[in-house]
């Protein structure tokens, strides 16, 4: 397929970009859980039938502005991506791919309709929720939650599976709760086999850290 760009080259770019808009972020939503992301977009991508440069600048830039911390502003983000990559050359219909996979890649409490898919989203989607859970997914959570303020747990202060997009954005919810209002729901949300087969072992890992956790504040074992 003929290129105005080389791709390779602006996957460099953007790497670049990346890096430095995402310098001072929060640990969990940093240029590393990023690379993390793209690293396993592009292993569940070469089982899935997509174009691997839509993969790549869809993972390189989901989150570079992410919403939350954007007094809940969800067009920093595409737009900051599209004048991005318009300026590297890129063709139009790439430009708007990335920013039909950026706008709609992020949970928002998963009561929400997702009105666009592709199976470029559904990669790239995959691998982010790959890094919401194991181990990973519950060191993010725990920083995130640290970040904010919130308490570890307070078992008075029971799960809301019923939130709203706004109201999941402005919980004040203990960090516990994350695990049963998205981070134990993934499993069962993930879009293709290779990530299907990824998360398994991570939610079993959640279980048990759960079950050790609750074990642990009880003062057994
Ligand atoms: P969203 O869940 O809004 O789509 P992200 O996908 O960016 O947001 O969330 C990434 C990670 O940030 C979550 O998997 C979790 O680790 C952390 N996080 C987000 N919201 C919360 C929250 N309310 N409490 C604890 N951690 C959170
Ligand atoms: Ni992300």
């Amino acid at each position: 397929m003929f290129d105005r760009v080389n791709r390779e080259t602006v996957i460099e770019n953007t790497v670049e970009f990346v890096k430095e808009t995402l310098q001072g972020a929060e640990g969990g939503h940093d240029w590393f859980h990023t690379l993390r992301v793209w690293n396993t977009a592009q292993r569940i991508a070469r089982t899935e039938n997509v174009d691997p440069f839509v993969i790549s600048l869809g993972a390189l830039l989901h989150d570079i502005a992410d919403a939350k911390f954007h007094g809940g502003d969800e067009s920093v983000g595409p737009s900051l991506a599209s004048g991005f990559l318009r300026l590297e050359g890129v063709d139009e219909g790439v430009v708007e791919h990335v920013v039909q996979i950026i706008t709609h890649i992020s949970f928002k409490g998963g009561n929400e309709v997702q009105s666009f898919r592709s199976p470029e989203l559904d990669v790239v989607q995959d691998a982010d929720r790959l890094d919401a859970v194991g181990a990973i997914g519950i060191a993010r959570t725990f920083n995130y939650g640290g970040h904010m303020g919130r308490k570890l747990y307070d078992p008075d202060i029971k799960a809301n599976l019923n939130m709203s997009k706004e109201a999941y954005r402005s919980s004040t919810a203990p960090t516990i709760n994350h695990f049963y209002e998205k981070l134990l729901l993934l499993k069962k949300r993930m879009n293709t086999k290779a990530g299907r087969a990824l998360a398994e072992g991570r939610h079993q890992f959640m279980e048990e850290f759960l079950d050790r956790f609750y074990r642990e504040w009880e003062g057994e074992s």
